[in-house]
């Protein structure tokens, strides 16, 4: 790594609010460094430039013992990596313990009356709840207890969850770990026919669900979306036999939608039965999974990323304690959705191994206005802060000096699921940080359980819009398309993979370990017989540069996913979606480049011979994407195109419409079978007049490659 240059003179901030948005991301350039502070430094967790040499190469995987030895095993491992039968790896091999136990129980002897989780509502007139470790605990147990005997379920078996951001989320989803039971947690924005297909996926048995809850100011009601789910998952051939619905006022259930008799049971009532009860967390293999957490990839159906229980919660608490620098006396507040990874590794399963406090915050970040946050902060003394660089875009827009206002201060803060521009960061390092606080910027994936690149906040300095070096005994490498590796300082952008298995790494894709082959680590292999790990690099589908000071700067994906503001959607989930519609031939997404939410999906449909366009159609493409995979995949804009530019084989070329929705060259298009369409569906988007091309990113450029 190069020497760090000293902190650059900082603008004043009134200049920078002069800049749009859109100008900020093409002002794009290598920065100067900035070093965290004398007093951060004092009390870092990871300070210890030692420390840090025991995770040179020479001494994997074995370095992965001082994550494990974090946690409380029931029985000792006996080998910290088979990797007999790659890309198959096992960790900590004959090793067990329970999630839920180091998550809880263990923290009660020091801290049962120390909080474990404050639950913030959105409305601003309900006080916060606060629940101690002690009555965590009692809670978990309860509704364990509920879980084991009155939903039948038990150790291995799947359960799918789809909640909102309300303590009883995470409470279910520890009982679930105290059991053994495998969780997938469906992100509450997902519809009810998406949680009813990913239910069907993990052949889940249960539902658990919320009957509603507060978003932006209005009321959702949730529990209507449960009776898709059952009926698709129905369809789907598995059948639900209970919905267990978490009252969001415990004694009044606030949905218009039916109770069916006995299959909906209000878990407020089952739990008087389970009162004080206690059940044993079960011992657990290192390998057994502990939960399913599905993600878009390059085709139409989502993947339930298996994870396992000793591997993937020794990664998460050991990269939360280093790299989030989370100590037991913190108030740390991630501001993410837990029905996302981020939320699994980084509000609950990290942070409480670690048993800090985590707050919960049930709303979106500007509701009533942009100052929510900061006063949230100011009230519960939050000192370490994390969220999404769409989250800091929009309270940068809508509240540039809000921050100002309020008596909080923050230690450190994270940024996690999409590259954050320069002047984005100083932003947050300058106004949100007070420029007391030490910022990482963190690169993972859902795949890869916790944090792959990012700066260690007492050692390394920062660097506006980068991820960073590799963390602890991750061994990256850029190769391109030939498997050539894109050298540090070559200023070229290649695909990003890491050389090595990690303990956070999925086990494999639910039901489908080839695809867990192909999708990620066929691209670089050279010989599927090979025993050796060395021959197994992970492929994570996004394109990365690498200057000389080894600070890997992140530029999006490689594949057919969109990063909408921080979330993967997979355009072919999109594309499949618009063709259950009678009237469209043919449908294509792309990305587009949005200030605030970094990508936005754009469709592009043509219609049946002899079908008008008309909106009517555009609303229909709305309203099936909304009802088959949710509101957060509904499209920018919908372009109706006479015909879709092809290849010689009939393959759409994505690559050109997303050209043409960001300005930017389309390439050669010489060999399509029908070049003359581009110039008409150039027209028909950008209007007449050509307008000036730009340079755009690189995900854009390469976007569709991979299909
Ligand atoms: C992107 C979220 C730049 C990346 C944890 C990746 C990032 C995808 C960063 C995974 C970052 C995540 N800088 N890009 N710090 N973090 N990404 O599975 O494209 O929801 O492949 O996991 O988000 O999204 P996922």
């Amino acid at each position: 790594m190069a020497k760090a240059r000293q902190k650059s003179k900082a603008k004043p901030s009134s200049t920078k609010n002069k800049l749009t948005e859109s100008q900020i991301a093409v002002h794009w350039k290598e920065e100067e460094y900035l070093r965290p502070s004398k007093k951060f430094i004092a009390q870092a967790n990871l300070a210890d430039p030692a420390f840090v040499k025991k995770f040179d190469e020479k001494h994997f995987p074995e370095c992965f013992d001082l994550y494990a030895s974090l946690l409380d095993w029931d029985k000792p491992w006996r080998k910290t990596l088979d990797s007999s039968n790659p890309p198959f790896w096992k960790w900590f091999v004959g090793g067990k313990l329970n999630a839920c136990y180091n998550c809880v129980d263990r923290h009660l002897a020091k801290y049962k009356n120390k909080a474990a989780l404050i639950f913030v509502p959105e409305p601003e007139s309900e006080p916060a709840a606060v629940i101690t470790y002690q009555e965590l605990y009692k809670r978990v147990n309860e509704v364990a207890a509920m879980l084991r005997d009155f939903a039948g379920l038990k150790t291995g078996d799947r359960v799918t969850i789809h909640m909102p951001m309300i303590p009883e989320l995470p409470i279910t989803m520890l009982a679930c770990a105290r059991l053994g039971i495998v969780h997938s947690v469906v992100f509450g924005g997902f519809s009810g026919e998406a949680c009813g297909l990913r239910a069907a996926d993990s052949g889940s048995r249960v539902l658990i669900y919320a009957d509603g809850y507060h978003r932006n100011g209005k009321w959702v009601d949730h529990k209507a979306s449960a009776d898709i789910a059952v009926h698709t998952a129905t369809k789907e051939g598995q059948p639900i036999e209970k919905v267990l619905i978490w009252q969001r006022y415990p004694g009044r259930f606030t949905s218009d939608a039916p109770v069916v008799a006995n299959r909906d049971f209000f878990v407020n009532d089952v739990l008087k039965n389970y009162r004080g009860q206690t059940v044993e967390p079960v011992s657990q293999d290192a390998e057994a999974p502990l939960f399913l957490m599905y993600t878009s990839g390059t085709t139409g159906k989502p993947k339930g990323c298996q994870h396992r229980t000793g591997g993937y919660l020794a990664y998460v608490t050991g990269t939360a304690k280093y790299y989030q620098d989370i100590h037991p006396e913190d108030v740390y507040w991630c501001m993410a959705d837990i029905g996302w990874i981020t939320g699994h590794s980084y509000i609950v399963y990290g942070p409480m191994a670690l048993g800090a406090t985590s707050v919960l915050y049930e709303g979106v970040p500007q509701y009533p206005d942009a100052g929510r946050p900061w006063r949230i902060a100011e009230r519960l003394d939050v000192n370490i802060f994390h969220t999404s660089p769409t989250a800091i875009r929009m309270l940068r827009k809508a509240g540039f000096h809000e921050p100002k206002i309020y008596n909080y201060h923050f230690k450190h803060m994270t940024t996690v699921g999409e590259p954050i521009e320069p002047e984005v960061w100083k932003w947050y390092y300058e106004v949100v940080g007070k420029s007391q606080a030490v910022i990482v910027d963190t690169w993972w994936q859902t795949e890869t359980g916790g944090f792959l690149c990012t700066t260690k906040p007492a050692l390394d300095p920062m660097k506006p819009g980068s991820a960073g070096p590799a963390a602890l005994g991750i061994y990256p490498v850029i190769w391109d398309e030939e498997g050539k590796e894109v050298k540090a300082g070559s200023g070229h952008a290649g695909n990003i993979c890491i050389r090595n298995p990690w303990p956070g790494i999925m086990q494999t894709i639910w039901g489908d370990p080839q695809r867990f082959v192909t999708q990620y680590y066929k691209k670089y292999n050279k010989n599927p017989k090979s025993k050796n790990w060395r021959d197994w690099p992970y492929y994570a589908a996004d394109g990365a540069m690498l200057p000389a000071d080894g600070y890997y700067r992140i530029l999006g994906r490689v594949d057919d996913v969109i990063n909408v503001a921080g979330h993967r959607l997979g355009t072919k989930e999109v594309e499949s979606a618009c063709l259950t519609i009678g009237e469209i031939a043919e449908a294509a997404v792309v990305p587009a480049v949005d200030e605030v939410k970094g990508r936005v999906p754009v469709v592009y449909i043509s219609l049946k011979p002899g079908v008008p366009s008309t909106k009517a159609i555009q609303d229909k493409v709305i309203s099936t994407i909304e009802t088959m995979i949710g509101k957060i995949a509904r499209p920018k804009t919908i372009h109706i195109v006479p015909d879709m530019p092809k290849t010689r084989s009939g393959k759409i070329m994505r690559r050109v419409l997303a050209a043409i929705s960001n300005h930017m060259d389309t390439g050669d298009i010489t060999t399509l079978a029908n070049p003359d369409i581009v110039e008409q569906i150039r027209e028909l988007v950008q209007g007449r007049n050509a307008t000036p091309l730009k340079e755009g990113p690189e995900d854009i450029k390469r976007f569709g490659e991979e299909a």
